[in-house]
C-alpha cells in the first residue's frame, strides 16, 4: 500500500508505540482488502466502548495505548457502555463491572475521547459532513452516517476504530469509495410508514432480503431524523446493511439514477400490507400477553421522542413492578431536564436510564434480580436482538402500546 511520509513515519514508530501499533492494524487490514492508500477521517466513533464487549483484554489494551501517550486525532465519541455512568446504583448493575467501565472510559477521554456513551453520536459534537471519511462503529451508527449525514464509512470494529482514532487514518476500501455505494435492491414502498416504529418494521422486512446489500427506497421521501434512525437500525439488525438511499431525500439520492449509479437493480422488492404483517409477526415473539418491562430508545432517544413519551405519562402511572427504561444520551437527558420532560417521565415511574442499553449492559444479572423475562418495545432492532441475547420474551409494535403496557402490564 503507498504511504505518505507521515503514514511511514507511524509505521516506523517515530511517534511513539501507540501510534505505531495502530498503523501496523491499518496496514495489514488494508492490505487484506485491497486498499491502495489510506485516507484521512475527521471522525471517530468507537464500538468497543462497552466492557460487555471490551472484556478485560480490550480494558488493557486501552489503558496501555493512554499510559503510553496515545492521543486521538479526530473527534472521538464513545459508543453505549455497560451502565448508566452518573447512577450505576439506581438499577444495581454488578459493583466490578461499573469499576471496570470506570476504567475503560477513563482510558479513553485521557486519549482525546469524548464521554458521550451512546449509539446517537450524531446528536453530540460528531456531525460529520457530507462526503467526508470517517471510521464509526455500531452498526445503526454507521448505517446512518453512510445512509443519512453522507460520510463514508466501513463497520469499523474496536480495535481498528481504536487504530483510526489514534492515526488519523484509515486504509481506503469498502463504502470509501464511490463504487461500494451504488443502490443495489429497489425498494417499492406501497404500504408508507406513519411512526418511527413502523419505520423500524419496513427496515426489518428489507433488511432481511438485501443481507449486505444497498437498498434503494422509493416512496417515503418524507421520512423524519427519527424515523430514518429506527428504518437503518433495523436494516442494520436483520440484515448487515451499512447504507441506503431513499430518492429524494438522503444526499447520494437526488434522483433514481443516481442512487442507482446508473446501473439496474439486482432485484425489486415491493414492500405492501403483508409484508408489513409478516415483518410484524416475526417481531413479536411473546407466548403470552405478561410484561415485566418496556424498554424505549433503541437507538438512544431524541429530545422529541422524550416529548412524545413525556405526553403519553402525563396522566398515566407506571403500573406496579414493571419497570420502564427509557434510554437516551447523558445530554438529552439534561435538556429533558430542563424541559421539564424528566419530571413528568420519573413520576410517572419510568427511569431514564443514559450510557447503555439493555443489550450492552450486563441483563443476565438484572434480570435475575428482579425476575424479568417479558420486555415491549417501539423499536426493531431491540426486539429482533433481545431474545438471542438475553432470552427475553419480545412484545413490538408502537410508542403508544409501549406505555399502554407499562400501565396495565398487558400487551394488547
Ligand atoms: Fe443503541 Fe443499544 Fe440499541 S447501542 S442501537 S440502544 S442495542
Amino acid at each position: 500500500m503507498e504511504l505518505n511520509q507521515e503514514q511511514k513515519e507511524m509505521l516506523e514508530g517515530k511517534h511513539g508505540d501507540p501510534k505505531k501499533k495502530a498503523m501496523e492494524i491499518l496496514v495489514q487490514l488494508g492490505e487484506i482488502y485491497g486498499a491502495k492508500r489510506m485516507v484521512p477521517i475527521t471522525s471517530v466513533h468507537m464500538a468497543g466502548s462497552s466492557v460487555v464487549v471490551a472484556g478485560k483484554a480490550g480494558t488493557k489494551l486501552v489503558e496501555q495505548m493512554a499510559a503510553q501517550g496515545g492521543e486521538f486525532v479526530p473527534v472521538t465519541t464513545l459508543n453505549s457502555g455497560a451502565c448508566d455512568m452518573a447512577s450505576p446504583g439506581v438499577i444495581g448493575f454488578p459493583e466490578d463491572l461499573v469499576k471496570m467501565q470506570e476504567r475503560l472510559t477513563n482510558a479513553y477521554c485521557e486519549m482525546g475521547a469524548i464521554s458521550y456513551h451512546s449509539c446517537t453520536p450524531y446528536y453530540s459534537d460528531n456531525v460529520p459532513k457530507p462526503g467526508a471519511h470517517v471510521a464509526w462503529g455500531e452498526s445503526s451508527a454507521i448505517i446512518f452516517a453512510n445512509s443519512v449525514l453522507g460520510a463514508r464509512t466501513n463497520r469499523e470494529g474496536g480495535p481498528t476504530g481504536l487504530a483510526a482514532a489514534l492515526t488519523g487514518y484509515v486504509p481506503e476500501y469498502g463504502f470509501h469509495l464511490d463504487e461500494n455505494r451504488r443502490g443495489q435492491v429497489l425498494v417499492k414502498v406501497e404500504e408508507v410508514p406513519t411512526d418511527i416504529n413502523e419505520f423500524g418494521t419496513l427496515g426489518y422486512y428489507v433488511g432481511q432480503i438485501c443481507g449486505d446489500r444497498v437498498p434503494v427506497f422509493l416512496g417515503i421521501e418524507k421520512a423524519k431524523m427519527d424515523e430514518l434512525k429506527m428504518l437503518g437500525a433495523a436494516l442494520a439488525s436483520s440484515g448487515a446493511c451499512a447504507l441506503f438511499h431513499i430518492v429524494g431525500l438522503t444526499p447520494e439520492a437526488p434522483t433514481l439514477e443516481a442512487a442507482m449509479g446508473g446501473l439496474e437493480p439486482e432485484q425489486e422488492v415491493i414492500y405492501g400490507l403483508e409484508q408489513k404483517r409478516e415483518a410484524m409477526a416475526k417481531l413479536n415473539k411473546a407466548p403470552n400477553d405478561h410484561v415485566d418491562m418496556v424498554v424505549i430508545g433503541c437507538p438512544h432517544a431524541s429530545i422529541s421522542e422524550l416529548q412524545a413519551i413525556a405526553e403519553l405519562f402525563k396522566t398515566r402511572r407506571v403500573k406496579k413492578g414493571i419497570q420502564v427504561w427509557i434510554l437516551t444520551p447523558v445530554t438529552t437527558k439534561a435538556l429533558a431536564e430542563r424541559m421539564g420532560l424528566v419530571k413528568i417521565i420519573e413520576e410517572a415511574g419510568a427511569q431514564i436510564v443514559c450510557d447503555t442499553c439493555i443489550i450492552l449492559a450486563p441483563m443476565k444479572e438484572v434480570m435475575a434480580k428482579d425476575g424479568l423475562s417479558s420486555v415491549s418495545t417501539n423499536s426493531a432492532k431491540l426486539a429482533h436482538y433481545a431474545p438471542g441475547q438475553w432470552g427475553f420474551n419480545v412484545h413490538y409494535g408502537s410508542l403508544e402500546r409501549c406505555i399502554e403496557s407499562a400501565v396495565t402490564g398487558r400487551w394488547k
